[in-house]
């Protein structure tokens, strides 16, 4: 791997443990003002300092996160739909590279559509992307999104989505946490991060999916709606990051959430 290349990796996966966690706030380029991130620069603020990367487009970037805070990020370079539009599936790329090198990003993410009309057009779109990312050392987030289709959201589907792009040239590969998730892990070379998907009912919950996901070869999460829609985002985020990175249980990682809790006053970016 080229310098660049694997310092970027590095700047995304901490060498230290290994794992990452990546807070995910790019909900709005295809959902509008998501519940909780309406006012993006409030809900990322607070939870700048405990995440390693953000995961974000170049109009949140650009607008809502100060250029002199030392944080990493992975650039959402897709889109083009909207979730009243006719298919979500059919995206294309946004943003060139020039515009994500003079961001200075250390990565960037492209979402591809397996089993759907757009799967071949999705697929090149990631497919040249890898090409312009080992042009200039920069990794590729691959988002295997499943959207609306979430009943295929399953190990032989996920792992086909997985493995796909892997076999392009993807660095990291974005998945979700399912039942039987090592054939997901196991039969992807790349590293896979896991998105949090819907609030669940409890923060137990999302410890319990983020440590089982680790437990099972993941690196780590690429999470949004689970961290910032939670009345408490700065003391979950903490307590994945106890999974994460300090092999916390879920059990000591809640504990942890509840003693960060007592101290802060409940923070709702808005209402
Ligand atoms: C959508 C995305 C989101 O970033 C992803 O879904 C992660 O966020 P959440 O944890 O809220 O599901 O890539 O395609």
């Amino acid at each position: 791997m080229d310098w660049g290349m694997e310092n970027r990796m590095a700047r995304i996966i901490k060498p230290d443990t290994g794992r990452t966690v990546m807070l995910a706030l790019d909900h709005g380029y295809f959902l509008g003002p998501t519940h909780r991130i309406e006012e993006p620069r409030k809900t990322i603020e607070p939870l700048l300092p405990y995440a390693d990367t953000i995961m974000l487009t170049r109009g949140v970037l650009r607008t809502s996160v100060d250029p002199k805070s030392i944080t990493n990020v992975v650039l959402r370079v897709s889109g083009g739909v909207s979730i009243i539009g006719p298919s979500l599936s059919d995206e294309g790329l946004t943003t060139s590279l020039k515009d994500a090198i003079r961001l200075n990003v250390a990565g960037i993410g492209i979402s591809v559509f397996v089993g759907t009309d757009h799967e071949r057009q999705t697929l090149l779109n990631l497919a040249e992307l890898v090409n312009l990312g080992e042009d200039y050392g920069i990794p590729v987030l691959g988002i295997t999104a499943v959207g609306k289709e979430l009943e295929k959201r399953d190990a032989r589907f996920l792992s086909l989505c997985c493995r796909i792009c892997a076999e392009l040239g993807t660095h990291i590969v974005k998945t979700y946490y399912c039942e039987d998730f090592e054939k997901v892990t196991n039969g992807c070379p790349a590293p896979i991060v896991i998105a949090g998907g819907p609030k669940l009912e409890t923060e137990v919950d999302v410890l319990e999916m983020t440590y089982n996901a680790i437990e099972q070869g993941a690196v780590g999460v690429d999470m949004g709606r689970n961290i910032w829609q939670n009345d408490h985002p700065v003391a979950m985020i903490r307590a994945i990051r106890s999974v994460v990175h300090e092999g916390f249980k879920p059990k000591q990682a809640h504990e942890l959430f509840k003693s960060i809790k007592a101290e802060q006053p409940k923070k709702v970016a808005s209402v």
